[in-house]
């Protein structure tokens, strides 16, 4: 199985990426998931990672917080897609796992120190602030990387938090410029592929079906998480933006994409944030991401519900 890091801020849709990461250990080690300030506060986003890892009774994966602001930025959150908790939706216990004491930045440091190159990858699905003080902090970490696969980013389909520019990447476009210049391979999972990953009525039927705590939680947290994009979009149901992430590690083929130069917008406040993807190399750009287009969606519902049912 890979060794991955989730750096998250969870967000019903980042809960869904754990639990699939969780249910899914012939594919996937989870060795630890590191949380940072975006969707609502640090508080917050570490309180929501615990209680996702006691709802699949998993304490033993360590939990860390990280970045309680991005790098040069206020922070901005998004309770109006999530809610106040970050976690609207299910009804679920406070938890008690504990937080572990150290860092996220040096957790995520000394992780990759301990462990030979190319055999720990990093999957964030939240802004980057946690992932480039990393960087920042210590730059003998970068080469030993395996990939970064990631959520963030639009090309085709432009923004939803700024008419340009996706949430992750807004939030601290200055980490995001850090992450695309570092020279990781890196996979992007932008709003081009996540959009087309919808809980539809039936899709969402299916995770209620499974009768279990977590099927009735993930169908309670899309319930929830549909509202935002039904109203705002007219779409048929919540994106599962950050779950593309881990079904990737699990599933590659149900995705596909292009190795293209991505470039973060920092300084443009009409911009700001815009992940720009260079799809149809028109310039001289070198490639520095996969960058994701395309899910084969009902394979990607398919196994989400099979793996859900194992939890
Ligand atoms: C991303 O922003 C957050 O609201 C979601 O959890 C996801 O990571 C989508 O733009
Ligand atoms: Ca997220």
């Amino acid at each position: 199985a890979r060794k991955i890091i989730i750096d998250t801020d969870p967000g019903q849709d980042d809960a869904v990426a754990i639990l699939l990461a969780l249910a899914s250990p012939d594919e996937i080690d989870l060795i630890g998931i590191t949380c940072v300030a975006g969707n609502v506060p640090l508080d917050l986003t570490t309180r929501n990672a615990r209680i996702i890892c006691e709802l699949a009774e998993r304490p033993d994966v360590p939990i860390y917080a990280g970045c309680d602001r991005p790098l040069g930025r206020a922070l901005v959150t998004a309770e109006h897609v999530h809610g106040r908790t970050g976690l609207d939706g299910p009804d679920l216990p406070e938890p008690t796992i504990p937080l572990q004491d150290q860092h996220a930045v040096d957790f995520i440091i000394d992780t990759l120190r301990a462990h030979p190159a190319d055999t720990v990858t990093l999957c964030p699905i939240g802004p980057l602030t946690n992932i480039a003080t990393a960087f920042n902090k210590a730059s003998d970490i970068i080469e030993k990387v395996q990939e970064i696969i990631l959520m963030g980013g639009a090309y085709f389909e432009v923004g939803n938090i700024t008419p340009t520019a996706e949430f992750n990447i807004y939030v601290d476009p200055d980490a995001a410029d850090i992450v695309f210049s570092s020279g990781v391979s890196i996979t992007v999972m932008p709003l081009d592929v996540t959009h087309k990953a919808l809980v539809t009525r039936p899709r969402n039927d299916a995770f209620r079906a499974l009768g279990t705590p977590v099927g009735t939680a993930v169908a309670q947290m899309s319930d929830f998480f549909e509202r935002y994009d039904r109203e705002k979009y007219g779409s048929a149901g919540a994106p599962l933006h950050d779950p593309c992430v881990t079904a990737y590690l699990i599933a590659p083929s149900l995705f596909s994409g292009r190795h293209v130069n991505v470039a973060v917008e920092t300084t443009s406040e009409l911009t700001m944030g815009m992940t720009v993807a260079d799809w149809w190399g028109v310039t001289d750009r070198a490639p520095n991401a996969l960058f994701i287009g395309d899910v084969d969606a009902d394979g990607f519902f398919a196994l989400l519900t099979e793996r859900l049912a194992r939890l």
